[in-house]
């Protein structure tokens, strides 16, 4: 079966209420009509009107005051927390903070940076986590790379030029993400490069070597190896011969990519040119909220309503 499937399968044995923040949008409705009929989820459309309806009044003025508790010490007054509260956004993040929802899906209007900083902001980060960063979850046809043809790439969302440190913090994240989200028994992490185990030298090398080194100490047990080439991580022959006693070289099924342009770009080669399904979720937030891209589809919806759903178990 193949991952979303799975994943629509595992979400309607446990259904969740999911917030639609752009409840407006002709996609969002439609999916929200699938995820109701097809039971996968409880989808929570909202629209300025129903935030603001009298009905609505006490949640609302609630919601208002958690916010201007959390950003008073960064200037917001209350007044603006009032008017930022009845946004959409800000309102379904605070419902999912209060309990009321277990996760959000939102992007189909608003762009990653509107979607992200509420994110941030209100729901912040998991206990123990210093870094919110994304996975893309891709599934490409040739069955023989990654997991039977599924790979889980970061960072292509958040981070746009991640520290040494926050590279590793974004390897060990997104090795639990294919564990626990896409149930990958053993996740191989590479944390790829233009560079092969020291066959260039360059202070973009040296980052990605150290932030190889301080995975390891945060995860010891988890497979983890670079620097590694794309060729040298996915294909046998080429890891062998570039990388030999590598765990992770000719194997890999996670790839790390150095930073916020190479992911994006790699994960749209894949699904552009490599013919990969592709779609995208948050981790280390402390509650599920996934974005969307603004051309997604309704399917594209269902699908990470899905893996919110998923998230939020
Ligand atoms: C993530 C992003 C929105 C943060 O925006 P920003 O303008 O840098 O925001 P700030 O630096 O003011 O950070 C806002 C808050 O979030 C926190 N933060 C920023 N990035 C964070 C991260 N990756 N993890 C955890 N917290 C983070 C900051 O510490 C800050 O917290 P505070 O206000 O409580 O002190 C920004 O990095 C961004 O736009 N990334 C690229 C998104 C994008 O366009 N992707 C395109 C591909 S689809």
């Amino acid at each position: 079966m193949k991952l979303v499937e799975r994943m629509k399968a595992a979400a309607r044995a446990d259904v969740k209420r999911i917030v639609l923040p752009e409840g407006d949008e002709p996609r969002t409705v439609k999916a929200a009509v699938i995820l109701k009929d097809e039971g996968i989820a409880e989808p929570i459309l909202l629209t300025k009107a129903l935030i603001e309806a009298p009905s609505n009044a006490a949640r609302l003025a609630s919601y208002a005051a958690t916010l201007y508790e959390l950003r008073k010490a960064k200037g917001l007054t209350e007044e603006k927390a009032a008017a930022l509260a009845a946004d959409p956004m800000y309102y379904g993040m605070l419902a999912v903070k209060a309990g009321e929802a277990d996760g959000l899906v939102s992007g189909a209007i608003h762009s990653t940076g509107d979607m992200l900083r509420p994110a941030l902001q209100v729901i912040r980060t998991a206990p123990g986590m210093k870094l919110v960063s994304s996975s893309f979850l891709v599934e490409c046809p040739n069955r023989s790379v990654g997991e039977e043809g599924l790979l889980v790439l970061a960072d292509g969302v958040v981070n746009p030029c991640p520290t040494a440190e926050e590279l590793a913090h974004i390897a060990v994240a997104t090795a639990e993400t294919a564990r626990k989200l896409c149930g990958v028994e053993e996740p191989r992490v590479a944390m790829l490069s233009f560079s092969t185990k020291g066959s260039a030298e360059h202070a973009l090398v040296e980052k990605v070597r150290e932030a190889t080194a301080i995975a390891k100490g945060l995860a010891p047990a988890l497979l983890i190896d670079g620097e590694l080439q794309l060729d040298a991580a996915l294909v046998p022959e080429v890891g062998a011969l570039k990388a030999p006693g590598s765990p992770v070289a000719g194997r890999a099924n996670v790839l790390v990519f150095p930073d916020l342009q190479s992911g994006n770009i790699g994960y749209k080669i894949a699904q552009r040119l490599g013919g990969a399904s592709c779609f995208a979720v948050l981790q280390g937030l402390a509650r599920p909220c996934n974005d969307l891209s603004r051309g997604c589809s309704v399917e594209d919806i269902v699908n990470t309503v899905a893996a919110t759903a998923l998230q939020a178990r």
